[in-house]
């Protein structure tokens, strides 16, 4: 048997791929891909709710969102060691990220300008990463599968908080009701897009289908999402910003309109609202936390002497 029947087998079997293991250069490449750019989204996620921590409006919502983004951190990583099970330098990823070779998700190329747009980060960005990473804690290799198992028990709790804080808002004055519904209808349609590309147009799908690293195509998961999370918004009074929107009863699914695929692809492409903005943060964070990154390395090789 061949390295490569032996591979295909275990993708048959459902046997975790594990680092050690023979597999095609064209698999590991589109794993490290795919992995780094969760990865940076993880960190660079951060930056949109870190820009609330100073004005949250109670000690309580402080201390939640200061935990929820320290989760996102750490998720970052988890995902960064799992890239490095596969061959390539940490450092080499990240820089790929500052020098803007290397994507993100477009959602976090959106400014947060009101208190609600938080809640609503929790409930519709998190929720639709959950759809997103519960198909992933099946993905074909090993490392990243169980990354995801613990980072979609955080998301969970992350989109639950989400919730509650859009509850609280849905039943507060006409005020707050007002800036949650304008939070929804910025908000919705970039959540929609983090599914990325139809899947006629998503060139990376069939393959990575195949390979078991994707387990479900980008329009099922968008529409899982959005089956999901309709409801929610009803029960909190608001109205999803989509005049298509209607239940259809033969295909038991909510239909949507088109996406504004020309502002997905502008994003991706660099030209969103925020993102000259999020590298220069990145790059200035990387600049300035030098000495840390050099007194951790002194440290370290003192204590192997
Ligand atoms: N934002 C930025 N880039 C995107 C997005 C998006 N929302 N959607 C797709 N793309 C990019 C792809 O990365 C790919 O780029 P590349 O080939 O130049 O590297 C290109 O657009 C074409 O898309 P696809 O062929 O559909 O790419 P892929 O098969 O990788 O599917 C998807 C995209 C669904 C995002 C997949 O990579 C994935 O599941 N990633 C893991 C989840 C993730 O990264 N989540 C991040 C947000 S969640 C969070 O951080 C809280």
């Amino acid at each position: 048997m061949t390295e490569q029947q032996r591979f295909d087998e275990r993708i048959a079997q459902e046997i975790a791929i594990e680092p050690q293991d023979w597999m095609p250069e064209e698999y590991r490449k589109t794993l490290i891909r795919q992995i780094g750019q969760h990865a940076h989204s993880e960190i660079v996620g951060m930056l949109p709710e870190g820009n609330w921590l100073t004005r949250a409006p109670s000690l309580k919502r402080k201390a939640i969102l200061l935990a929820k983004v320290q989760d996102e951190a750490g998720h970052g990583l988890y995902l960064y060691s799992a890239a490095e099970t596969l061959g390539c330098a940490r450092e080499d990823i990240y820089q790929k990220m500052l020098d803007g070779k290397m994507k993100y998700s477009s959602i976090f190329n959106y400014p947060t300008l009101n208190w609600a747009d938080i809640g609503v980060i929790g409930w519709l960005v998190d929720g639709a990463a959950i759809v997103n990473q519960v198909a992933l804690c099946r993905t074909s290799y090993g490392p990243y599968a169980r990354a995801m198992v613990k980072i979609c028990k955080e998301e969970s709790f992350h989109q639950r908080q989400g919730f509650e804080a859009c509850m609280v808002l849905a039943q507060g004055s006409e005020e707050q009701r007002q800036m949650l519904q304008d939070a929804i209808n910025r908000f919705w349609w970039p959540a929609l897009m983090m599914f990325g590309p139809n899947d006629d147009n998503s060139p990376n799908s069939a393959q990575s289908l195949a390979w078991k690293i994707k387990r479900f195509g980008n329009d099922e998961l968008r529409q899982r999402f959005v089956d999901n999370t309709v409801p929610q918004v009803e029960m909190l009074g608001m109205t999803v910003p989509d005049e298509g929107l209607h239940w259809n009863e033969a295909s038991g699914h909510y239909q949507f309109s088109e996406i504004d695929w020309h502002e997905f692809n502008e994003v991706v492409a660099g030209r969103g609202l925020c993102n000259e903005e999020r590298l220069a943060a990145k790059r200035k964070a990387w600049e300035e936390g030098t000495w840390v990154r050099e007194a951790a390395l002194a440290y370290a090789a003192k204590q192997n002497l």
